[in-house]
């Protein structure tokens, strides 16, 4: 049976989406670039492929994940979270595919924005989504499933979701083969914009702009993100 990670890039290919290109132009945009959560490494590998010249660094502490990732030479990978590595310099940081609602409590965010404001040079930016609570997605997770190849077969995705506990939502994603099944659980926060607006600011960072959805449209009650632009001030 292959590993969650293994089957990552197969679940989730680069394919020029909404999310991917406005990532994508951010850190072409930007001469030094770290990765928070950059899993397989996908976004720096586009960057790098698309003739990024600069510092491209990519954080994550699965080691499954950053095995993938380190198939891409050009890049550098660290194993970690930005409370346990120390880094420096940055012009932006980044953190895409919903890997913020993967910090689950007030501490674990307010230690990833200080290590974060930590890596950045004054006046660097942190940009990072978070999929808005008000819309309740989740709800709709059980109904919805995929289909996706791996190895010549059609493997089948979907979602065992709990009740919302707090913010936090406990899913299970099942992915079924012919010969194989796993069952990874997980735990997604479902942070609110106005408790992330405060965590913010109690970190350092300044907020620059928050988006709804990938054309930069405004945030509303309706919007299916939240997309934070934040800044390390100068001092
Ligand atoms: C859904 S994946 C997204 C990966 C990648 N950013 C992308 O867009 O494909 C979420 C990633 O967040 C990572 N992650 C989990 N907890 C984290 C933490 N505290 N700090 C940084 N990354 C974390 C996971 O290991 C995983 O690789």
């Amino acid at each position: 049976m292959p590993e969650a990670a293994e089957l990552y890039n197969a679940m989730n290919p680069w394919s020029g989406r909404s999310d991917d290109r406005f990532y994508l132009d951010l850190v072409l945009g930007a001469p030094s670039v770290l990765d928070v959560g950059c899993g397989t490494g996908t976004l720096l590998s586009q960057a790098r492929s698309a003739g990024h010249r600069g510092r491209l660094v990519g954080v994550d502490p699965d080691a499954d994940m950053l095995a993938q990732a380190r198939r891409h030479a050009d890049i550098e990978w660290m194993h970690g979270d930005m409370s346990t590595v120390s880094l420096a310099g940055f012009d932006l940081a980044v953190m895409t595919g919903h890997a913020f609602q993967c910090l689950l409590t007030d501490d674990d965010v307010l230690a990833t924005l200080r290590g974060v404001r930590d890596a950045l040079e004054p006046g660097g930016r942190f940009v990072f989504e978070t999929r808005n609570p008000l819309v309740r997605e989740w709800e709709r997770w059980s109904e919805s499933g995929y289909d996706f190849p791996w190895e010549g077969k059609s493997v089948r995705v979907f979602y065992e979701v709990q009740p919302i506990v707090g913010d936090v939502v406990d899913v299970v994603e099942n992915i079924v083969a012919d010969d194989w099944k796993r069952a990874d659980r997980g735990q997604l926060r479902f942070i609110s914009a106005e408790r992330l607006s405060d965590l913010v600011v109690e970190a350092g960072l300044v907020p620059v702009a928050q988006y709804g959805d990938w054309e930069r449209g405004p945030l509303t009650p309706d919007s299916p993100e939240i997309i934070s632009v934040v800044q390390k001030v100068e001092r």
